[in-house]
């Protein structure tokens, strides 16, 4: 074995024992660098005898040559180990269950009032919209509601000013809409209603879905047709619809539309109906001798309460979480 050789094992055995990538760089310049042993012996070779630069010299590089291919094979094979452990250190554990997003949901009256939108848009049906603030007149005097009706006294609630109040039902939309369109006319508006109620059944702000439709050969058996296809698609088929005769003062005759609940035992009152009185279309300007229609006022409340079995209506603004994750 020649000095080279020697030098060799030995810088090779110092390589195999390294640790870190630190000691590599400290190997690096104890023999490649400025001042490194393999250095000096390559700047030996100008002051050997011509005869014996051409063998030294190239054992000098061979040996250069080992020594940066054996540095650069443990930089990387000491990389690959820092990389291995640090996976382990980190390694995925595909049982324990990820992080859990919460996303938000759309309201369940909401949801109803989009389905309900859905089944009369395919019956023709547009949808309009009014304001929750209204005037005396929209809310009662055009739908033939006078200051002195008995009938004002379930609706008289929320004032804001004399002639100003928060709607008792989506009804002002029907005036507000015959006052802009002219036949034949088929809307549905819903929105937020107000009164002065609180019980298992009524709220003091709900939800309405109002509906018109106006044309020239418009009969209680388009009402009814109409109104008992429209909730058999909402809530199902196997539920019984029930008319019942009733009293609005904007429609006549009227009914009111109760749907079976609970298998049967019970009866709930989801909508007040009947055929547009003529006075409200006198009162828009429409002659009552062409034009007939129907109208119909709906709980979205009592809909969501029928669908999902809710035997209290309280349960909607109360907003418990543990409620409205249900829907
Ligand atoms: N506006 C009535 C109510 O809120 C319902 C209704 C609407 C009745 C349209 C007849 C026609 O009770």
């Amino acid at each position: 074995m020649d000095d080279f050789e020697i030098l060799a094992q030995t810088i090779k055995s110092q390589i195999d024992k390294v640790k870190d990538l630190d000691d590599i760089e400290k190997i690096r310049v104890a023999t490649l660098g400025k001042n490194g042993n393999v250095t000096s012996l390559m700047k030996k070779i100008s002051t050997l005898p011509s005869e014996e630069k051409a063998d030294f010299g190239k054992k000098v590089n061979d040996l250069k040559l080992k020594i940066e291919t054996m540095l650069s094979q443990k930089a990387a094979s000491l990389k690959m180990e820092m990389l291995k452990s640090k996976f382990l250190e980190r390694s995925l554990d595909m049982t324990i269950p990820g992080p859990l997003k919460s996303v938000g949901k759309i309201h369940v009256i909401t949801q109803v009032i989009n389905e309900c939108v859905d089944v009369f848009s395919k019956m023709g049906f547009n949808v309009v919209e009014g304001p929750e603030i209204e005037s005396v007149y929209y809310n009662f005097e055009a739908l033939n509601t006078p200051q002195w009706h008995p009938a004002r006294d379930l609706h008289d609630t929320f004032y804001i000013s004399e002639n100003l109040l928060l709607r008792t039902h989506t009804s002002p939309v029907q005036i507000r809409t015959m006052e802009k369109q002219q036949p034949p006319i088929r809307i549905i508006s819903a929105g937020r209603v107000y009164r002065n109620d609180y019980d298992a059944t009524h709220l003091p702000s709900f939800f309405q879905m109002e509906g018109l439709a106006i044309d020239r050969n418009i009969s209680i058996a388009d009402l009814k047709g109409t109104l008992e296809s429209a909730i058999r698609a909402i809530l199902g088929h196997d539920k019984i619809v029930r008319f019942r005769p009733h009293y609005f003062p904007f429609t006549e005759p009227s009914v009111e539309v109760d749907v079976s609940f609970e298998g049967k035992k019970e009866w709930l009152e989801v909508l007040g109906a009947g055929m547009v009185h003529p006075n409200v279309l006198r009162n828009v300007g429409f002659d009552p001798d062409i034009w007939q229609g129907f109208a119909f006022g709906m709980g979205m409340e009592r809909i969501a309460m029928l669908k999902y079995g809710i035997n209290d209506i309280r349960e909607f603004p109360r907003n418990y979480l543990k409620f409205l994750r249900l829907f």
